[in-house]
């Protein structure tokens, strides 16, 4: 792993102290903000811990909403951070708890928004490390691909397997990631149950501020 320059670290931490402003929850396109600032997107299927990771990243419970009902989170949630960042909890695809014709509708909006969105810097895909890339992330992955949207791969959960099984869920995910040319070669691993992973994950999106 990289080492970290303390100074730098600490700048990158203090931006984390408050929690981001809750601005407004997407349920249609003509309903995004104006693309003003830059941006980043939280994704991943259903119940990966998308909600929980924002919110360990600013040592809060609530400042998105989290739930073991997978699809909880229907919406793309906007926070400002700082006046200088969007950070956006999107829904999961794939699986969720919702009639299904809603759920086809909302994830119709999450395509588009993710394939057109000119603000967006980075898409963070979240991938449970128990579960590994499945089918779902590698249709993403392609249409991410496709659409030349930059992306990196978050492992969580990692409080739920051993180190081995760590190691292994990182090599599986290395490899798959090298076909796709839209995707960052730096795979992140994080527990919010833990808190561990975080830094690194903070200092990326620092890196957009
Ligand atoms: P949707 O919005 O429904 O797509 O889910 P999400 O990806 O936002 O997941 P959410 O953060 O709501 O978390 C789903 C479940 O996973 C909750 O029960 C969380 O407590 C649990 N969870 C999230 N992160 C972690 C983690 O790092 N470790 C463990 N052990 N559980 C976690
Ligand atoms: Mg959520």
């Amino acid at each position: 792993m990289e080492i970290i320059d303390s100074d730098n670290l600490q700048k990158v931490q203090k931006a984390f102290l408050y929690p981001p402003k809750f601005m407004l929850s997407v349920a249609k396109l003509e309903q995004l903000p104006p693309s003003d600032k830059n941006e980043v997107a939280f994704a991943g299927r259903s119940n990966v811990g998308k909600s929980s990771l924002i919110n360990a990243l600013f040592n809060r419970k609530d400042v998105a909403k989290t739930s073991s009902t997978p699809g909880r989170t229907q919406q793309l949630n906007y926070f400002n951070m700082k006046d200088l960042l969007y950070l956006v909890d999107l829904p999961g695809y794939g699986y969720a708890k919702a009639p299904p014709s809603e759920v086809k509708r909302w994830q119709q909006v999450l395509l588009t928004y993710l394939k057109g969105r000119v603000n967006l810097r980075r898409v963070f895909l979240l991938i449970d490390s128990r579960m590994g890339v499945k089918k779902a992330d590698e249709d993403i992955f392609e249409q991410l691909d496709l659409a030349a949207v930059p992306y990196q791969i978050v492992l969580t959960k990692t409080d739920k397997i051993s180190k081995a099984e760590l190691e292994e869920v990182k090599k599986q995910t290395a490899s798959k990631i090298k076909e796709h040319p839209a995707a960052h070669t730096i795979i992140l691993e994080t527990s919010a149950e833990k808190k561990t992973g975080l830094d690194e994950l903070r200092r990326e999106i620092a890196s957009f501020l």
